[in-house]
């Protein structure tokens, strides 16, 4: 077992002007689960590539423990990699693809039938032994490749899509079952996925990378409640959080007909950029229904508090409800999200009137993208 440290490393591809990957920052306890997540191109396979030796460091470094292994072969790493297509020999039976690094390393017959079962075991793949990889399932032949990073008992488990082959119902089981069996084994494991849902569930801690640059590296409840700035709040959570660029006032911002309290540490650092505005976000629960007569809260005597809501679409999940619909915020058409009870839903053309519930506002700067609220 062994932490994992990315020292400001840095991979520029040959002929790119611009690092794929760009002085990334991580350390990675001893038997963390640590998840790589961001849109299609931004880095992740080549930093995991770059910790499994495959790819070259072009500046900065990279540690397992306490060992510097920037410029060491794959071999000597110590780590064992599942990759997206599985990559197992068609003409070999499940064991013996399982089997085959030890083999290859020279270890003893006996030695590897031991392992083999003992992997076959905790994945459940005891009675697939002797079969080939075509006579299995996607998920089966998934739990083979994990059996063959587990053999090896490497001290780092690295992961690229694993999961990205399968079904979507088949891909929630096994999502938990290498949640579970990373916890059992406590092998410290980076894994990468384009999918937040996948990286919020399964991750101790989830590293969100946007174009090469590291956006934030923390617990999936922090990364939710506390976006370090709009690129996370936008890319953490489905539905997506909204996002609205409203004008600053005195004391807080002005939400459609509604003043919305906001630190004044958050609006001083606006104003201190120059900005006469902020962008505000919003997650779909965080929004309250108002009564659309009264006039509480609102700034204006005849008009509802907050903004109006004009419901486009409902999508019913059962216990909740998902509104799509739009609104007038800051002088322009904005489409926006909010949950509502599932029992009790609005008809599709209605006006619903919501203010942000206080306290459950994030704040951050529409010229710099950060996060000014606390
Ligand atoms: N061998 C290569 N040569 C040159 N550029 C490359 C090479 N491999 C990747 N890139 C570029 O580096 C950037 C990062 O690629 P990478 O494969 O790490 O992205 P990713 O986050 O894994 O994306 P995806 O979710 O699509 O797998 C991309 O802009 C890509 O085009
Ligand atoms: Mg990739």
């Amino acid at each position: 077992m062994a932490t994992v440290t990315y020292d400001k490393a840095t991979r520029i591809y040959p002929g790119s002007d611009k690092p794929a990957v760009d002085q990334l920052d991580i350390s990675i306890e001893d038997g963390e689960f640590l998840v790589l997540v961001g849109p299609s191109g931004c880095g992740k396979s080549t930093s995991l590539r770059m910790l499994a030796g495959l790819e070259d460091v072009d500046g900065g470094a990279i540690r397992i423990g306490d060992r510097d292994v920037t410029h060491l072969p794959p071999k000597d790493r110590d780590i064992a990699m599942v990759f997206q297509n599985y990559a197992l020999y068609p003409h070999m039976t499940v064991a013996d693809n399982m089997g085959f690094a030890l083999k290859i390393a020279g270890v003893n017959k006996a030695e590897i039938r031991q392992k083999v079962e003992d992997a076959a075991r905790i994945l459940d793949l005891t009675e697939y032994l002797g079969r080939k990889p075509k006579a299995l399932s996607g998920g089966q032949r998934q739990r083979v490749a994990m059996g063959r990073a587990i053999v090896r008992e490497p001290q780092v488990f690295l992961m690229d899509e694993p999961l990205s082959n399968l079904d979507a119902k088949l891909r929630v089981q096994t999502r938990t079952q290498i949640a579970g069996l990373q916890r059992r084994l406590g092998i410290t494991t980076v894994y990468v996925t384009h999918d937040q849902v996948e990286a919020m569930t399964m991750g101790d801690r989830v590293a969100v990378l946007k174009d090469g640059l590291l956006q934030q590296v923390d617990s999936p409840r922090n990364m939710y409640d506390r976006p370090a700035n709009l690129f996370v709040a936008g890319f953490i959570g489905s539905p997506a959080m909204n996002l609205v660029e409203v004008p600053i006032t005195d004391g807080g911002v002005k939400f459609g007909n509604s003043v919305v309290p906001v630190s004044r540490e958050a609006l001083t650092s606006a104003a201190d950029k120059g900005d006469r505005t902020v962008t505000v976000g919003v997650r779909p629960e965080h929004f309250d229904l108002v009564d659309g007569a009264g006039s509480a809260g609102s700034l204006s005597k005849d008009a509802p508090a907050g903004v109006a809501v004009t419901v486009n679409v409902v999508e019913e999940l059962g216990a909740d409800g998902y509104v799509y619909g739009t609104a007038e915020v800051g002088g322009e058409q904005k489409d926006i999200v909010v949950r509502v009870d599932g029992r009790n839903v609005p008809a599709k053309g209605s006006v619903l009137h919501v203010v942000p519930r206080p306290g459950e506002l994030h704040v951050f700067s529409t010229s710099s993208g950060e996060r000014l609220s606390d």
